[in-house]
């Protein structure tokens, strides 16, 4: 049989592009021909696509006319646009996380902390439904780039709770570090929120997958989030935050520590922490407590492999691990960080529903529930942590 060829178009020319075109040179399935690279930055694009000997373009409308699949790494702000202007054109989406979300009114004193949380939501609410619905129309389809869903790890686990027809009880689970590094980061109008869109997203979307698969397992609908609670804060903002320089503290207008408790349709429950204060390195895991049998989930860092180093210096050339402040003494350097964290395994999946219309785990519906359960949390930590109802899809 022939082998298929994917044709392939980047959108950002940042971080994310870079592992994002990692990941695409371990795909398997299909014959991955990377058409080019669009960036609004010019000289991001140029480079990018310099250093990979790919075609930089000079219209997103040029790109999408060119291939059959795009890659949203861009800022969330710009996530629907493009993602929409992919699937109008009958091409796939590959949208990085989080799938949308609020960004403002445009003024130029617009304050995420204090804007209305309400008007928020409804108006996240609304850039989902135009995804859908853009989705619905299309020859394409939303592949959702939640990285956690694909994790080892956490396929691990979904392969167990399927074969032992487990009740999950309660997940509980976090992402955190000493502080997000990207200029944008830090302003609601791009990034839609503090840690937790920004981080919480993704032990958040991991949870709710769990929950879903875990009613498909039991021959039922997929269990969905049905309320939150939760409370935001901003440490480093604080007048009394003793500054001792470990931790980044120039936060704009969002929250830098965050907790969201969620009680899903059966009345089981999941919480996920999220911050910007956690030194040691990133510090990403979920641990699910069910009715037979007890996971954690360590996504970042693990222990497959331990090192102990005298001297920080003889280390200066070494990557160890993301975001230690430190390469001296014990640390757990990750021999393959890219697979512990998925980004091969998305990849993989999204060509295959590419090429031979696999169904997608993380879809549309999965990120919408993502994002409603978000802006319905800062909803509930603006009425100092009420129960809020989650809208689901
Ligand atoms: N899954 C993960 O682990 C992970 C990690 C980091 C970032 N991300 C996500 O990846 C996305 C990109 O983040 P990043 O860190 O690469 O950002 P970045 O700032 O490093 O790069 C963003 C790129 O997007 C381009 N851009 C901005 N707006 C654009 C538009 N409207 N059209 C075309 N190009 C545009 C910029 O020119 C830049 O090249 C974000 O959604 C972020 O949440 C995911």
């Amino acid at each position: 049989m022939e082998r298929k060829t994917v044709r392939t178009g980047i959108v950002g020319a940042g971080f994310a592009a870079r592992f994002h075109y990692e990941a695409l040179k371990r795909v398997r399935c299909v014959d991955v021909d990377v058409a080019g690279v669009y960036a609004i930055d010019a000289d991001m694009a140029k480079t990018y696509g310099a250093e990979r000997g790919v075609k930089v373009y000079g219209s997103l409308e040029s790109l999408i006319d060119d291939v059959d699949v795009v890659h949203a790494v861009v800022p969330p702000v710009a996530h629907e646009e493009i993602a929409v202007a992919a699937l109008e054109r009958d091409t796939f989406a590959i949208v990085e996380k989080p799938l949308t979300g609020y960004f403002g009114d445009g003024s130029k004193g617009f304050n995420g902390r204090t804007f209305p949380k309400e008007k928020m939501l409804e108006k996240a609410l609304a850039s989902i439904d135009r995804m859908i619905a853009a989705e619905k129309k299309s020859r394409g389809c939303i592949c959702y780039a939640e990285n956690w869903v694909y994790a080892p790890a956490i396929q691990k686990e979904r392969e167990i709770i399927e074969k032992t027809a487990a009740q999950i009880l309660w997940i509980h689970g976090e992402e955190a570090h000493s502080g997000s590094h990207a200029a944008t980061y830090g302003f609601w109008k791009f990034s839609g929120g503090g840690s937790l869109i920004g981080k919480g997203c993704h032990p958040l979307t991991a949870a709710l997958y769990l929950k879903r698969v875990e009613g498909r397992a039991r021959g039922g609908a997929p269990i969905k989030p049905k309320s939150v609670t939760s409370r935001c804060h901003a440490l480093t903002n604080l007048e009394a935050f003793q500054d001792q320089g470990h931790l980044r503290s120039d936060y704009t207008d969002i929250e830098d520590f965050s907790m969201i408790h969620v009680t899903f349709d059966d009345g089981t429950i999941a919480t996920i922490f999220a911050s910007e204060i956690i030194m040691g390195g990133i510090h990403n895991w979920l641990e699910v407590a069910a009715n037979n049998h007890r996971t954690i989930c360590n996504i970042n860092p693990n222990t497959g492999m331990c090192t102990y180093n005298p001297v920080d210096a003889q280390f200066k050339d070494i990557y160890v691990v993301e975001k230690t402040g430190t390469k001296q003494g014990w640390s757990n350097p990750a021999p393959d960080e890219d697979h512990f964290t998925g980004y091969p395994h998305e990849m993989e999946a999204f060509y295959r529903t590419i090429a031979f219309g696999d169904p997608v785990e993380g879809n549309s519906g999965l990120a919408g529930d993502t994002i409603s359960a978000i802006y319905s949390a800062y909803v509930s930590d603006e009425r100092g942590g009420a129960e809020v109802a989650v809208k689901t899809y």
